[in-house]
């Protein structure tokens, strides 16, 4: 997956490119259709259909979500545990959509509650940029993302904060306007594809995820299923005011399997 995407990158007009598979080539159309010379696995075909879109040339760049979340529909609990809600192999997709991503993105309730790297460990991959909106820059220095030196990392904060970066121990503070209090995602995901981060890959929680959503910013939003029923906590995607049905998203979708979870791979662009 990772010599496809670079293949990709560097082809970019391409139609269709040609990486090493096992013994043979994989074929990949700039459509994410693919072949290969021989039958392979059923689970190495499910991962091909599942990552090849996310292999291919965007011009106007790729902002994916994913959250994880029970039956009912909660991503954590009420005091803040979502440590599993989703299983092991949930978490493997996590960090298989972390190494293909240029960004890894999340809100401050995250890095507070988590306390999570944001790197890839569990795959082959590089780490990608690590980009924090933290409007009010309130995250003390503590977090590990601060501490690690795995990645660069940006936080984001409102643009009148923008000269803030010795105050908060030399990382980066990428100032962005605000729409009304809240930061504007559409103007983020722009300058972050000013920076070549045209990648973006979400990672929660649910309201970070929910203000991208509302502003028409996601192109996918990946939703894992677990199989329980949490009866309260923190809610995955949530949109301000009384929504008519008639207004309800239906994007294109996908249902893979991963472990015991389901993952619905929703296309806003189809
Ligand atoms: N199951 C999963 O997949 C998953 C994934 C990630 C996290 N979690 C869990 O979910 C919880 C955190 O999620 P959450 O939904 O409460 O919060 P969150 O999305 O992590 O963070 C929300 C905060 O980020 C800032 N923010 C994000 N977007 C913004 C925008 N457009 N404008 C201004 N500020 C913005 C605000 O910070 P201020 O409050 O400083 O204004 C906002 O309150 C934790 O318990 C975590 O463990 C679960």
């Amino acid at each position: 997956m990772l010599a496809a995407r670079a293949a990709f990158v560097e082809n970019l007009d391409a139609d269709a490119i040609s990486v090493p598979l096992g013994d043979g080539s994989l074929g990949v159309d700039a459509r994410g259709g693919w072949c290969v010379p021989t039958e392979v696995p059923a689970e190495i075909a499910a991962q091909l259909d599942l990552y090849l879109p996310y292999c291919l040339p965007r011009p106007g760049g790729l902002c994916v979500a994913h959250i994880g979340q029970s039956l009912d529909g909660r991503i954590a609990t009420e005091n803040g545990e979502s440590r599993w809600v989703t299983g092991e192999a949930d978490l493997l997709h996590c960090h298989r959509m972390r190494a293909l991503a240029d960004a890894v993105l999340v809100g401050a309730h995250t890095v507070r509650a988590d306390n999570p790297q944001l790197t890839v460990r569990r795959c082959a991959g590089r780490n990608p940029t690590r980009i924090i909106i933290d409007p009010e820059l309130n995250l003390s220095d503590r977090h590990l993302v601060f501490r690690d030196g795995a990645a660069p990392t940006v936080v984001v904060a409102a643009e009148e904060h923008a000269a803030r970066r010795i105050e908060v121990g030399g990382r980066e503070v990428l100032g962005v306007p605000r729409v009304g209090r809240l930061i504007d995602v559409a103007a983020l995901r722009t300058a972050l594809g000013r920076r070549g981060l045209s990648v973006v890959f979400i990672e929660g929680g649910g309201i970070t995820i929910s203000r991208f959503l509302e502003a028409g910013c996601l192109d996918r939003l990946q939703i894992a299923v677990a199989p329980i029923i949490i009866g309260s906590g923190r809610p995955g995607i949530a949109l301000a005011g009384d929504r008519p049905l008639d207004r309800a998203f239906r994007p294109r979708i996908r249902r893979f399997t991963l472990g015991v979870d389901t993952l619905f791979d929703c296309d806003f662009d189809a």
